[in-house]
């Protein structure tokens, strides 16, 4: 079993392997940084939204903008913060235009969401939205007739209580969808309360390592290394960079 600190050497590790992925040669193109997760490495609450917008590719963290406020705010009337919770997203790179995720690139980013779940060994995944709930839950049913009800899953190698919420963004402008989110969000304590769920097995075969190849082979483009661009302060370390308490 591996210690806390393992696990977060890891993550940083998948981190380092991820800011260079080109596994989605339009996004690799056109990210400025790659948005991998930030938060507690260690938390029982794992978020995982849509896809980084605007803002989270100019800082290089999910959820910092005004969906991000608004997560803040929900979190709070929970008796949480973010340094509780560990916040990722269903693509680690922004699609331009926000436009929405292809079925590609979910794909494609998969297997670095399988294993930020297995190193961070939440208890509770609450997922925000269509893309993620579909993902997670691997089946097509939409997040209007799943939110708000948990349920036990095997997410890669881990048993987690899920729970499908709706999406902040959509909750910004939306009075009744708020208050839907908000009562659905009210179910967070009381499934963070709840027993780890019994896991698999471990006696799976040693995790492959991420593959570097896409899910479709195509041509990589030229310099499709993280963007030049990436607002990292100077100097500052891994944990620092990736937003870790
Ligand atoms: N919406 C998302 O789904 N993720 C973010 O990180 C920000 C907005």
């Amino acid at each position: 079993m591996p210690t806390p600190q393992e696990r977060r050497e890891e993550l940083k590790a998948v981190w380092e392997q991820a800011r260079g992925c080109v596994k989605c040669p339009q996004l690799a193109e056109a990210r400025t940084t790659v948005v991998f997760g930030s938060g507690n490495a260690d938390a029982d609450l794992m978020f995982v939204g849509e896809a980084p917008g605007k803002n989270e590719d100019l800082k290089g963290h999910p959820f910092v903008g005004q969906a991000g406020k608004l997560l803040d705010q929900l979190l709070e009337e929970v008796g949480l913060e973010r340094a509780d919770v560990f916040v990722n997203n269903t693509l680690n790179c922004r699609p331009p235009g926000n436009r929405d995720p292809h079925p590609v690139e979910i794909e494609n980013c998969q297997d670095y969401l399988m294993r930020k779940i297995e190193l961070v060994e939440p208890k509770v995944i609450c997922t925000l939205g269509n893309f993620a709930t579909k993902l997670l839950r691997g089946d097509n049913t939409g997040i209007t007739k799943v939110h708000g009800q948990a349920e036990v899953r095997v997410i890669g190698r881990r048993a987690v209580r899920l729970l499908p919420i709706f999406h902040p963004a959509a909750a910004l402008y939306t009075r009744s969808m708020l208050d839907t989110l908000r009562a659905d969000m009210a179910k967070v304590p009381e499934l963070l309360a709840l027993p780890v769920p019994e896991q698999p097995e471990p006696d799976d075969p040693p995790r492959p390592p991420i593959s570097e190849e896409p899910e479709t082979s195509r041509a990589v483009p030229s310099g499709g290394e993280e963007g030049e661009g990436a607002r990292q302060a100077p100097g500052a370390s891994p944990d620092e960079q990736l937003g870790l308490f």
